[in-house]
């Protein structure tokens, strides 16, 4: 998936980071407190620590418990007796006209106040019978709830993959772009098999990290006034499927809950020193570049006062969505602050 400040392209980057400055030993136990599309944390499972891995928003728990919780093969055991394939089954279902058709599609807002094609007619109403299906056969108890989040997260992916957008769901392109024309298929997700412990949450980290604990505090937060509810606000909805209020020419769903002070210039420094102070991690890792509203020498400061403080730099390429703006360079310096902090 395409997200703001993902970190795919720089795991192995994360990775050196973590074996120079922790120089880990056995039995690790790794937080990824803003885990977005999980990737950070299916890179350290596939390293075998055990992960904790959390993000407020709920399709990003979604894909997280489905992806990273999941640790053995999963059967769909009650689905099998009844001679069902899940995949063979969500490919092959007719369309229905649900929340995503009658909201985002062109077909479905076509007499409404504003028009919207952020999926085309087909693919809306594919999506909507996909999560009908998947929600009825968890009513029915016919897939456990480690199936339940894996198959959201396939029909997330899935979903993301045939988006009418430039890559994110502020705006949706006037035409159909060809991936967008393209019918969705959803595909199995892979899984990593590991023996060990996963937790996963759907919390504010402010809120959660009173009740954890482990080695690696790995920190991604939102590092501008970009934010994560209304660029994503669709995989939201797909995931709840909690038939939203919504609003405008996007359709942004209207809840004021999810807000992230990191996106906030005023908030954000206070907002991340408590964190590093009330953390229970030896170690604590922080991702920033250096377009972040909270500037280099602060978090240096900030770390400085609870231990040992290094920071490594990098060059990486910038965000896709962020590209065009022909006033900012193509690049930016990946931070990854690190602390060992005193006892
Ligand atoms: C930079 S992205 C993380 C990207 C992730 N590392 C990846 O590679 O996909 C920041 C994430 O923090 C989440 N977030 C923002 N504020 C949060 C908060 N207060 N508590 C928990 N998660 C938060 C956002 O929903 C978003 O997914």
């Amino acid at each position: 998936m395409n997200y703001i400040g993902s970190k795919y392209s720089i795991l192995s980057y994360i990775d050196e980071v973590v074996e120079d400055f922790v120089k880990p030993k056995k039995d690790i136990t790794f937080c990824d407190i803003f885990a977005g599309t999980g990737v950070v944390s299916k890179y350290f499972k596939e390293k075998g620590y055990n992960i904790i891995a959390n993000d407020i928003q709920y399709f990003s728990y979604a894909i997280i418990k489905g992806i990273i919780e999941n640790s053995t093969e999963l059967k769909f055991e009650k689905l099998d007796k009844k001679h069902i394939d899940p995949f063979i089954c969500l490919n092959g279902l007719a369309g229905k006209k649900g929340f995503i058709y009658k909201n985002y599609s062109l077909g479905g807002t076509k007499k409404k106040e504003f028009q919207r094609q952020y999926f085309s007619d087909e693919n809306a109403r594919k999506i909507d019978a996909c999560r009908m299906k998947i929600e009825k056969w968890k009513n029915k108890s016919l897939i456990t709830d480690s199936e339940y989040y894996y198959l959201i997260a396939c029909l997330l992916e899935a979903a993301d993959k045939v988006a009418n957008t430039a890559s994110v769901y502020e705006a949706f392109l006037k035409d159909l772009k060809s991936s967008a024309i393209k019918p969705i298929r959803i595909e199995p997700l892979e899984l990593v098999f590991k023996n060990k412990k996963y937790e996963i949450y759907n919390k504010d980290s402010k809120e959660l990290i009173d009740e954890i604990k482990g080695d690696i505090l790995y920190l991604d937060p939102p590092y501008n006034n970009r934010k994560y509810d209304t660029n994503y606000h669709i995989l939201e909805t797909i995931a709840l499927y909690d038939n939203p209020k919504i609003k405008g020419k996007t359709g942004t769903r209207i809840e004021d809950t999810k807000k992230s002070n990191y996106c906030v210039k005023s908030k954000a420094a206070k907002e991340l020193e408590d964190l590093i102070k009330r953390a229970k991690f030896k170690y604590i890792l922080l991702s920033y570049n250096d377009e972040g509203i909270i500037s280099i020498e602060e978090i240096e400061s900030i770390m400085k006062k609870y231990g040992n403080y290094k920071r490594y730099s990098k060059k990486h390429r910038r965000f896709k969505s962020d590209s065009t703006k022909k006033s900012k360079k193509n690049y930016t310096i990946e931070y990854i602050h690190c602390l060992e902090k005193n006892k």
